[in-house]
């Protein structure tokens, strides 16, 4: 067995994170007990790309149970929780690499390692694992069944590089199904961000002025929740109807030029770059908060902020204050890096319930389909996204109505009218 990560010691605090989430994960456990039985992913190769925590540890246990052989490693440098990856390698054999705070050159290189199972599939959570096979692996490319994506800035990637015909198999967009975005990137970046912003600052939401740029399902998602605390909400968009619909939830909307003399707290999640830079710095009130819930670390321009300083230092374990040379000092969360997973511990269990059981239930459908599928990406067949919400209120132990066949013929028809 093939591993690299920080200390197999930690395995028994791993473990018990593992079991802790996998008690708020109803449907993946249910999965992975029909798994168990049949095995439908015997002889599959799996190399993931995802953030290692207890809730993929989770996920990497399910696809095992299947029939699976994986190799994981990280999606990004600091979202790994240290205890996971010894409990995985240590209780559950499956083989990871991965260290929080790896350096670039590190968690390439863990990459690499993970591809060197020489995949059926590939599992990603921003592309990173399928951009290296097509820029350096393309050997690989023939074993490949397919692959899967997590979250929309890897989907993004992925139909631009099927948009120019260089894409070179099969993904399932996991992060399009509506039992993924619908409550991952809503609800479950809504809390983590929050959660992350609140672990490495300790401050008080209420009453603060919270900018947060992008109205995407995750924007949406951080509104609301910072609303919930208390805090006056403002939001940054470029798209018009995302603008609206922000207005008529009401949220003060602005361009960030403006926001910026006025926030207190900024976040940005847009999946684009340097959505915060030098221009807005230069505004910030002396001690603005400013804090990254999208995949990279690109969306605040760092290069800009560090121009604009004439000292950097870290304060508290996820926070660095710049002090600008106009005097004013800006507190930058997490590198700039993804707050929810860097500053604590991404989403709850009870959301990635339903994003790991795509993933497990889409695995499954490209060891069985993934011949047969072109070259572009696919969205989870419906069947599948129906099943994870029917299984999931199943397990929170609601019920819902069925309609009649009198109201099955009126929906189907076209004459019926007054
Ligand atoms: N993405 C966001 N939250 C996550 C979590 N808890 N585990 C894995 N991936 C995530």
């Amino acid at each position: 067995m093939a591993n690299d990560i920080k200390d197999i010691r930690m395995a028994s605090s791993g473990k018990s994170r593992i079991q802790w989430a996998d008690s708020m994960m109803p449907v993946l456990r249910l999965i992975r007990n029909r798994f168990s039985q049949e095995k439908p992913l015997k002889g599959i190769k799996i190399a993931a790309c995802l953030h290692v925590t207890s809730e993929t540890a989770n996920l990497a246990r399910t696809l095992k149970e299947g029939g699976a052989a994986i190799r994981l490693s990280a999606s990004n440098p600091l979202s790994t929780q240290d205890e996971v990856t010894a409990s995985l390698v240590k209780d559950y054999g499956i083989d990871v690499f991965a260290v929080r705070g790896e350096n670039k050159k590190t968690y390439y290189s863990h990459i690499h390692s993970a591809l060197d199972i020489g995949p059926h599939i590939t599992m990603d959570d921003g592309a990173d694992l399928i951009s290296t096979i097509h820029s350096e692996r393309e050997d690989l490319v023939k074993e490949i069944l397919g692959g899967t994506e997590e979250t929309t800035t890897g989907v993004i990637r992925l139909r631009s590089m099927a948009k120019e015909g260089v894409l070179k198999y099969p993904i399932i967009a996991v992060n399009d199904a509506d039992t993924k975005h619908l409550f991952d990137n809503r609800y479950g970046t809504g809390q983590s961000t929050i959660d992350g912003i609140l672990r490495a600052t300790n401050i008080l939401l209420a009453g603060s002025v919270f900018v947060v740029c992008g109205y995407g399902w995750c924007g949406r998602g951080i509104a609301m929740r910072a609303r919930g605390m208390g805090a006056k909400v403002i939001v940054c968009e470029v798209d018009p109807l995302r603008a609206l619909e922000a207005n008529m939830d009401g949220y003060l909307v602005m361009p960030l030029i403006e926001a910026s003399t006025l926030g207190d707290i900024f976040v940005t999640s847009t999946g684009d770059r340097s959505v915060i830079a030098g221009e807005h710095f230069k505004r910030m009130k002396d001690g603005a908060i400013v804090a990254n819930a999208g995949h990279f670390n690109v969306e605040i321009n760092l290069n800009d902020l560090e121009k604009l300083s004439l000292e950097r230092k870290k304060i508290r374990r996820d926070i660095e204050q710049f002090k600008l040379k106009n005097g004013k000092k800006i507190n930058l969360l997490a590198e700039g890096r993804l707050v929810n997973l860097a500053a604590a511990e991404g989403h709850p269990s009870g959301v990635m319930d339903m994003s790991f059981a795509n993933q497990a239930l889409s695995c499954e459908y490209l060891a069985k389909e993934g011949k047969s599928l072109g070259k572009k990406v696919y969205e989870v067949p419906e069947d599948i996204d129906r099943q994870v919400a029917q299984l999931k209120l199943k397990s929170m132990g609601i019920k819902i109505d069925k309609l009649t066949q009198e109201q099955k013929d009126y929906l189907s028809s076209w004459k019926i009218g007054t």
